[in-house]
């Protein structure tokens, strides 16, 4: 049987230069698996906890006075190491070691195992609980790629949607895919520099470019950028949005305050601003299109627009509890699968496996704070997830699209996902 010898954590930095921990897990004295933790902006409040009032440091004494319990363990039952966290954390939410630390460890221990077995990651969690539900070929997820960034991703004068996304969903390979989202991303700075002069080429956190435009023109950019480029929407490339409303959502006003555009919604103006958006720009993907209480709403949009993924993000927070709850109110048809928001990875592939059964789509996701590390494309190809929502351009992004390269070339995986 494989053993977890070792578990070193060490403090490294994320994409916005912010301290986060890194853990290596090793197996059989060879096998070393090493994983950071990235970070959200935009938080949804049941999501884990990143790390506990100590901050990165607290976690990682937790971690060195609780190593002793992880080594002699066997890192291919991934319940195992999820036993040990759940053993030193019995909060919902890891609010005592922090999510990143639960993050970090349970995927460097699932890479350990995996290299001890000789798999590629995504191979190696497929193969065992708790995925259960999933097709018998593994294929590739569309790569979701944000070409235009504002809300809490970007500073004062950009749009308050916080993401405008691009789908290539006519490529028939990864590769086409990805050339074809960095083409849009390249034709959109052309775009917004006809219309600003000025456009510096800055870029949000995700590097989607961060102009100075509202909603509306941001839009209209985008859609621009595509045709240009010969696509017609809805065809060869689709547009989706992250609306992030819990960014707008003022609970006490019951509204969405729209502060850079200058507006605000009411409960049903928000339902036709986000109507009208997905219909005039034939979104293909509308997420967190309200707040993430508004579990109605949601199902409102989903009934609407049966055939864009309407998907839950900070609605549903990678959290199988309150999934049960979207499914019972039939609030959306896909998910957001961001395994820090759950904290350990036996979490989120609980979440994974409870989506699949119930026919919701599952889009895996970075973090706006990122780490160069490429594991959730193993895991979004392990989850059968539709889509990657990775990003475009950025070393820490590219990094998860070059990783889907490398699994094209080893000829494990055959064509795209359905959508
Ligand atoms: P976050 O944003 O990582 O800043 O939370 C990403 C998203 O909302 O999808
Ligand atoms: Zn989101």
């Amino acid at each position: 049987m494989p053993q977890i010898t070792a578990v070193q954590g060490r403090l490294v930095y994320n994409s916005r230069g912010s301290p986060t921990i890194e853990v290596d897990v090793t197996t059989d004295r060879r096998h070393v698996g090493r994983v950071s933790a990235p970070s959200g902006a935009s938080v949804g409040m049941h999501e884990a906890i990143g790390f506990p009032s100590g901050g990165p440091e607290a976690s990682l004494r937790i971690l060195d006075e609780n190593k002793t319990r992880m080594v002699g363990i066997d890192p291919t039952d991934i319940g195992e190491m999820h036993h040990v966290l759940r053993e030193i954390d019995q909060t919902p939410n890891y609010a005592r070691i922090g999510g990143s630390l639960a993050f970090a460890l349970s995927i460097a221990a699932a890479e350990s195992a995996s290299l001890s077995e000789d798999l590629p990651l995504f191979a190696f969690l497929r193969s065992r609980p708790p995925l259960s539900t999933h097709a018998t070929q593994p294929k590739f997820p569309y790569p979701l790629g944000n070409v235009l960034g504002g809300g809490a991703h970007a500073g004062p004068g950009t749009p308050d949607i916080q993401e405008i996304l691009v789908c290539p969903n006519g490529a028939k390979t990864i590769s086409d895919a990805i050339q074809t989202n960095l083409e849009v991303h390249a034709e959109l700075r052309r775009v917004l520099q006809r219309i600003d002069p000025g456009f510096t080429g800055g870029k949000g956190d995700e590097g989607g470019w961060a102009p100075k435009l509202d909603n509306e023109q941001s839009l209209e950019a985008a859609a621009r950028a595509c045709e240009n480029l010969g696509f017609t929407l809805g065809r060869e490339v689709s547009l989706g949005v992250d609306f992030a409303s819990s960014t707008q959502w003022d609970a006490e006003k019951r509204r969405y305050v729209y502060d850079r555009a200058g507006f605000e919604n009411d409960v049903n103006a928000q339902l036709e601003f986000v109507s009208d958006i997905i219909t005039r720009y034939k979104l293909i993907y509308a997420e967190d299109a309200v707040h993430e209480e508004a579990f109605e709403e949601m199902s409102y949009i989903r009934e609407c627009f049966p055939d864009v993924l309407v998907t839950g993000d900070d609605l549903t927070v990678t959290n199988a509890g309150i999934l049960s709850r979207a499914i019972d109110a039939e609030s959306c048809n896909a998910a957001i699968l961001k395994v820090n928001q759950a904290g350990g990875l036996y979490d989120a592939l609980e979440f994974a496996d409870l989506a699949a059964a119930n026919g919701i789509k599952l889009v895996t996701s970075h973090r706006s704070g990122e780490s160069t590390d490429s594991h959730i494309s193993h895991i979004g190809v392990a989850t059968d997830s539709k889509m990657l929502k990775v990003g475009v351009v950025g070393g820490e992004r590219v990094a998860k699209l070059n990783e889907l390269l490398r699994l094209q070339s080893l000829d494990l995986i055959c064509g795209m996902a359905a959508l």
